[in-house]
């Protein structure tokens, strides 16, 4: 369904991705490992066309979409959520949802009133200002104002982020839910063995400890220091096919 053939991109004269291959099977969760400054939103930003590739090929259903514009990427059905989340604060939960819906014309299959019951804790919340929200709520809003673009492909850079630990069991319960409805979701995760607990037993050693307890230990910002997570990683150096439509792919650490 997405193929990454041989992915070279960065920034300027900076090149983050040196050559990046990794397949996302339909209906299957896909998650991007790597260490802190790998390269694992560039690679999300380079698939919507936010980063320029400059070598190799993206492919989606079968064409070829490592030139396109990013409106034309987010029109063929892949639904992008950043690090940031991508909601307007001063917009209430309703117009939040409904402008997502407009930009991307009729998704009938995601209405508001199945967003909201997808997300129930999004119910109270219609009339809230985004701002108003909680860190949980406004990744459903987030993930909300995805699915509200009818997507083929869900893209989520590290939605579990900063969220406390019951949150996060909510966010993945939700995203198996969708798995389950037949959605293909790549995301980048650190909080991997937390979140998907026993569906992965491919899982490497060290790749998903806490983030919190990672920061604790300063590994943070600072390349080289996640020792960790570097180790384990390495049992993985090519991705794997985990059970039941989890996979997961390495960016590797060139420092
Ligand atoms: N807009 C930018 N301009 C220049 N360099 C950038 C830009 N964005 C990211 N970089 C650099 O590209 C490298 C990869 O960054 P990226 O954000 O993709 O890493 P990451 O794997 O997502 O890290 P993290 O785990 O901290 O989110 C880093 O060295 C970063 O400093
Ligand atoms: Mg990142």
């Amino acid at each position: 369904m997405l193929e990454l053939k041989g992915v070279e991109s960065g920034y300027g004269e900076t090149r983050v991705l040196h050559g990046l291959d990794f397949v996302v099977r339909e209906g299957s969760v896909h998650a991007l490992l790597g260490r802190n400054g790998a390269g694992k939103s560039t690679t999300l930003k380079t698939i919507m066309g936010l980063v320029r590739a400059q070598n190799g090929e993206v492919v989606f259903q079968g064409q070829t979409i490592t030139r396109h514009a990013p409106h034309e990427i987010a029109r063929l059905g892949l639904a992008y959520v950043p690090e940031t989340r991508d909601i307007f604060g001063a917009l209430s939960v309703r117009e939040n949802l409904q402008l997502a819906g407009r930009l991307a014309g009729a998704a009938p299959e995601w209405t508001i009133e199945r967003v909201v019951e997808f997300f129930p804790n999004l119910a109270d919340r219609l009339d809230n200002g985004g701002h108003e929200l909680s860190g949980g709520e406004q990744q459903m809003l987030a993930i909300g104002r995805a699915l509200m673009t009818g997507p083929h492909i869900l893209i989520l850079d590290e939605p579990t982020e900063g969220l406390a630990p019951i949150i996060i069991q909510q966010i993945y319960a939700k995203l198996k839910d969708l798995k389950k409805s037949g959605l293909t979701v790549l995301l980048v995760e650190q909080n991997l063995n937390f979140a998907l607990g026993p569906c992965r037993r491919d899982q490497p050693d060290g790749a998903g400890p806490d983030r919190l307890a990672r920061r604790r230990r300063g590994a943070r910002g600072r390349r080289g220091g996640a020792r960790p997570l570097a180790g384990g990683l390495s049992a993985l150096p090519g991705g794997s096919r985990g059970a039941r439509g989890f996979s997961t792919s390495v960016i590797p650490s060139r420092s």
